[in-house]
């Protein structure tokens, strides 16, 4: 996140000697991206980060693919994913490429007995059920309905759920996950035409540190495997840090919608950009004011992306029979739009409560076994006209 951020006790100067009461030295960790050259953060460890004691099981989280090469328009019922009490066995891929994978998960129980690290990828986790705490080494954040949590890759965590009742629907990027840089000045500001500000980003705010030395096991996915490993300290030992490298909160609910007297492209839905795809929010807002304005879209051709859409809540204007949970993917190469009768349906029409998050990827996606048991296997032909 490009804002300064700091918690804790930090030394007066980076790379100099900083010592616990007991004259010992604290262990400075170094935690950034590309290479050096990308945003970073400076921690300071009770103990060395580096205690590996045992590598244990590794085994194979890789998406199974059902639909390498595919043009066809699917519709998911996401909510028909079933919720599994672990976290990581809540998981489910449904959309994949060689950028990003997109996962739908229905967590019942918080993660208390591991921590868990992604080295694959950025997540973004949305939260569409649910309220608890994001617990990182870099502190913690509170989430709700609505929130995006943005989890830079390598960052260890875990997650308080507040019950048993939760929804997620996430998006593993193998590119840093950026608010857009258009939005942003030369100095990193967002600029007054951005639809959130700074006001709207939260910082993790409360640091755990924990000095105790035993076995903890840190679940790490690389290479899309999971590996066992027990370190000698507990992984939440930081006494402070500073950068621009952690964990983050938006919630949807905060995004300012850009609304014209003709239709808006999606463009000025964005909210997230990486170098594989981007995010956008469809949040509630007044339709287009020009007096003969169609509010609902036209017809159009993703020619090089992959649109997936993920409903949230209220009605969708431009299609019909899709209800929350449902997920939309609108393949490259072939046009799609409003389904019979939506564009008729939209003339008038003052305002929408639509709230859906859209993953446009430049690369095409591949349909997994979990994401075909979710389809209906009609999508594709609903925009026929039916008697
Ligand atoms: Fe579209």
């Amino acid at each position: 996140m490009p804002l300064y951020h700091t918690l804790g006790k930090i030394p007066h100067k980076r790379h100099t000697q900083f010592r616990k009461p007991d004259g010992s030295l604290y262990s400075e960790q170094l935690f950034g991206t590309i290479g050096f050259d990308g945003m970073y953060s400076n921690m300071y460890h009770e103990h060395r980060p580096t205690m590996v004691k045992e590598i244990r099981n590794q085994y194979s989280v890789a998406p199974k693919i059902a639909v390498e090469n595919n043009i066809k328009s699917y519709r998911l019922k996401g909510f028909q994913v079933k919720p599994e009490d672990d976290y990581l066995d809540s998981r489910k891929a449904v959309l994949t490429n060689s950028d990003c994978t997109i996962i739908l998960a229905a967590p019942r129980h918080s993660i208390k007995e591991y921590f868990y690290k992604n080295t694959d990828a950025d997540e973004l986790l949305f939260v569409h059920k649910g309220t608890g705490k994001l617990r990182t080494q870099l502190g913690n954040l509170d989430f709700k309905y609505g929130d995006y949590l943005v989890i830079p890759r390598g960052m260890i965590y875990q997650i308080d759920f507040d019950t048993e009742d939760n929804r997620l629907f996430i998006v593993e990027s193998r590119s840093p996950i950026y608010t857009p840089k258009r939005y942003r000045n030369h100095f990193g500001q967002l600029l007054e035409h951005s639809p959130f500000c700074e006001r709207d980003i939260r910082r993790p705010y409360e640091l755990e540190t924990h000095k105790e030395l035993g076995d903890f096991l840190l679940k790490v996915k690389k290479k899309d495997e999971i590996i066992e490993m027990v370190y000698a300290a507990h992984p939440f030992d930081v006494v402070g840090y500073d950068g621009y490298n952690y964990p983050y909160a938006f919630s949807i609910h905060d995004f300012e919608p850009i609304t014209g007297r003709v239709h808006q492209p999606p463009p000025v839905h964005q909210t997230f950009e990486t170098n594989a795809f981007v995010v956008c929010s469809f949040c509630p807002r007044l339709y287009d004011y020009h007096p003969e304005s169609i509010p609902a879209p036209y017809n159009h051709s993703n020619i090089d992306s992959d649109e997936v859409l993920y409903y949230v809540d209220g009605d969708f204007m431009s299609r019909n029979d899709i209800e929350e949970g449902h997920i939309s993917l609108h393949p490259a190469g072939i046009p799609h739009g409003p389904h019979p009768g939506a564009v008729e349906r939209s003339i008038g029409k003052k305002g929408s409560d639509e709230l859906a998050v859209m993953v446009d990827t430049f690369k095409p996606l591949m349909v997994t076994e979990e994401g075909l048991a979710l389809s209906d296997g009609t999508y594709h032909t609903s925009w026929l006209d039916h008697d």
